[in-house]
């Protein structure tokens, strides 16, 4: 558990080399011992990088308006996320990230991701009539969930079926091979400005050719798109036109886009829909007051409306983004010398959010490891938090622009299975570590048809 100690003293450069290496087999608990350890801002040195460990949420707020005023940047992990992203948002520089970010925003705001209710509701509708045959017996439950987002995402992205693709599985495959790949690339960046990769030959190898079949499946659906238009997200960004600047997106930067939403609207949504299921089919009396509350509004169309009346719920899947956020810790690099909680942090120093230690505060959360969705439902405990106590979507400038869609999909896919079973988790998951906080073996369960 973390303890805020005020630190009014100079910051003095800590080693986590035993914080690291006493959490070798649960790495993220790393991040949670480095602060018990040293203080809600950490500075330490990792071979010749200076990292800063900032947990507390006032420090997360400072650094991300530092960011907003261009004192820090995320420029320095271009590199390693080149090969992957290429210049689309995820790792765009300045302005080409701008100019981006202006004409994709108007698609992802909450008005705009209504077009997509259908889509979510039919694919999520084919999925629980499939699954009434499994009743009673132990299913796969992260195997469904994973073909379930890629169908819809294939759908919203491309507007074609999944079903028509020959090469499904090897995409499935792919966005694991990526999600596995991309962590030590990242870490060997940070700590070592990608020197240390060499250790790892077969990783970046099946990573690499991972990523040239993803790029390939996308850039053969692109030219499709320039020759019949329809009205997916592939298309719109192709008619998108900045009014003010009239900028619109080149073919190579719509492919990079196309890869980038590809790989960070799946994989987060998957890995949190898992944790959801595991947690609700583990702890009955959450689940059954979730039930009850679905079920009190059980003949209400699936609207994005309707699904904000369902507080208990939207609090479990909160609750589930706090203990499980798929994007555990955040970085970016001081450009200038800049202040943070007081303390003079010197140019070049990498600054680390730890988003996992925020949410597992024991100063900020009344049982900080414990599945508790009533952290979510109080509205007094609500405004009393800082805002950036939960930011599992990040924040500033960089906050995720998928969220609205993300929120819709996965509440949507929650109600659609629970109004016609319940869950019972068979098996025990611990976090693995990947570029996202994925479960380490999948999720099976029981489902129990629920009687009309
Ligand atoms: C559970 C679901 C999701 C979570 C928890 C999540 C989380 C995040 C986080 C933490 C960031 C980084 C923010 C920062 O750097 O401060 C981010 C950025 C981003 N996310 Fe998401 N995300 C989710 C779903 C999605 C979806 C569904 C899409 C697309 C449809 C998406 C697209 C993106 C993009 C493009 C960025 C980069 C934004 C930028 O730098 O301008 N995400 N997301």
């Amino acid at each position: 558990m973390v303890i805020l100690k005020s630190q009014h003293r100079p910051l003095k450069e800590q080693s986590i080399i035993v914080p690291i290496v006493q959490s070798i087999r649960r790495p993220l608990s790393a991040l949670i011992t480095i602060h018990r350890n040293y203080g809600d801002l950490v500075l330490a040195r990792f071979f010749k990088k200076k990292l800063l460990f900032v947990c507390k949420p006032e420090h997360i707020e400072e650094v991300y308006s530092q960011e907003a005023k261009g004192l820090l940047s995320r420029d320095f992990l271009y590199d390693a996320k080149k090969s992957l992203f290429g210049d689309g948002l995820v790792n765009s520089k300045s302005e080409t990230w701008t100019n981006q970010r202006r004409i994709m925003q108007p698609i992802f705001t909450r008005e705009s991701i209504i077009e997509w209710e259908k889509v979510i509701i039919n694919e999520a509708d084919s999925t629980k009539n499939k699954l009434k045959n499994t009743t009673d017996r132990d299913i796969n439950l992260s195997y469904e969930l994973k073909a379930l987002i890629q169908r819809i995402f294939i759908s919203v992205l491309m507007g074609g079926s999944v079903d028509t693709l020959s090469n499904k599985e090897l995409l499935i495959n792919s966005i694991d091979t990526i999600s596995n790949g991309l962590l030590p690339q990242l870490v060997t960046q940070i700590i070592s400005n990608g020197k240390l990769m060499w250790l790892m030959p077969h990783k970046k190898r099946s990573y690499q050719n991972a990523v040239n079949q993803l790029t390939a499946f996308v850039t053969q659906e692109i030219n499709s798109k320039y020759e019949q238009p329809g009205h997916d997200l592939i298309s719109l960004f192709i008619q998108a036109k900045d009014k003010k600047t009239g900028y619109t997106m080149t073919k190579e930067l719509l492919k990079d886009e196309a890869v980038n939403l590809f790989f960070a609207g799946q994989d987060t949504t998957i890995n949190i829909l898992s944790w959801f299921f595991y947690l609700i089919g583990k702890h009955e009396t959450v689940h059954k007051k979730i039930t009850a509350e679905i079920r009190t509004h059980k003949d209400d169309p699936l609207t994005l409306e309707n699904l904000s009346r369902l507080v208990y719920t939207k609090a479990a899947l909160y609750e589930t983004l706090r203990l499980y956020p798929p994007t555990t810790a955040l970085a970016t690099q001081a450009l200038e010398n800049i202040m943070i909680g007081g303390q003079n942090i010197a140019k070049g120093t990498t600054i680390i959010l730890s988003m996992y230690a925020t949410h597992r505060n024991e100063m900020l959360w009344e049982r900080p490891n414990e599945f508790y969705p009533e952290h979510f439902v109080n509205p007094e405990m609500e405004t009393e938090r800082h805002k950036y106590a939960f930011f599992p979507f990040g924040g500033g400038l960089h906050n995720c622009i998928g969220r609205h869609f993300a929120e819709l999909e996965m509440m949507m896919i929650i109600v659609t299975l629970l109004r016609d079973f319940t869950v019972k988790t068979n098996n025990n998951i611990k976090e693995a570590a990947s570029i996202t906080l994925k479960p380490d073996r999948d999720v099976v369960v029981t489902l129990m048809p629920l009687s009309a």
